[in-house]
């Protein structure tokens, strides 16, 4: 659907209150002029220089994000280094470090759900999931004008608060740099042993194709060997 039905459907939906919508568009040349005037707006010259302080890789996309209030982006983390930007509206962004890996029980590599939690914050199931009740998080609340950022692998859940109005955010996705052009220090660290085991994963999975046979036992494998 185009920007002006997706405004409508909001308008809609916050009328009847029955359903949820959340806009979520990579920015590129056809969103349309007036986006691509802010686009070019944005503080570069700051970005740019925490992107060379950071030793971050190149910038990789944009992603506008524009949410109904009470919508949630449950918990996952991304494989890129992330500078959230908040335009309108609040949301809440809890985080969990990387090293939590074990007690958030990440959906296997070839999931649809890779990357995502299977742990509901909402509504814990610690029979389920009894590592869950060890985490420890932070969370913050964005208001217009913030920028928070999400490093590679931190688990994130972010929610637009209720009764707050539409929100609107956007995602500046950054490369990691790239570990295999340094030389190899030890001990790993968290970043670098989550980017090994999901390698491990994905190779013994493809190796032995069957996906739904070996996914458990890859989860208990990888997690209790490498984490
Ligand atoms: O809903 C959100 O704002 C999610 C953003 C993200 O996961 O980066
Ligand atoms: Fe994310």
């Amino acid at each position: 659907m185009n920007f002006s039905e997706f405004v409508d459907k909001l308008k809609e939906c916050q009328r009847t209150g029955t359903q949820k919508v959340y806009l979520q568009q990579l920015l590129s040349e056809n969103v349309g002029k007036r986006i691509i005037k802010d686009f070019i707006g944005f503080n570069w010259n700051w970005i740019n220089r925490q992107k060379v302080i950071n030793h971050w890789g190149p910038l990789s996309s944009n992603l506008l994000l524009v949410g109904m209030e009470g919508n949630i982006t449950s918990v996952h983390y991304d494989e890129q280094q992330n500078f959230f930007a908040q335009v309108r509206g609040h949301k809440r962004c809890v985080l969990f470090s990387p090293d939590q890996f074990k007690s958030l029980y990440p959906f296997p590599v070839h999931h649809p759900h890779d990357r995502q939690s299977q742990v509901n914050l909402e509504n814990l199931n610690l029979k389920k999931f009894p590592k869950a009740a060890e985490l420890k998080g932070m969370h913050t609340i964005l208001e217009p004008g913030d920028v928070l950022y999400i490093p590679v692998y931190w688990w994130h859940q972010i929610e637009s608060l209720p009764k707050k109005g539409v929100t609107v955010s956007i995602n500046f996705w950054y490369k990691v740099r790239n570990y295999l052009e340094e030389s190899i220090t030890y001990p790993l660290n968290t970043s670098q042993k989550i980017a090994i085991m999901r390698n491990i994963e994905k190779m013994i999975t493809d190796a032995l194709g069957d996906i739904e046979e070996v996914a458990p036992f890859m989860q208990t494998m990888v997690l209790g060997r490498y984490t």
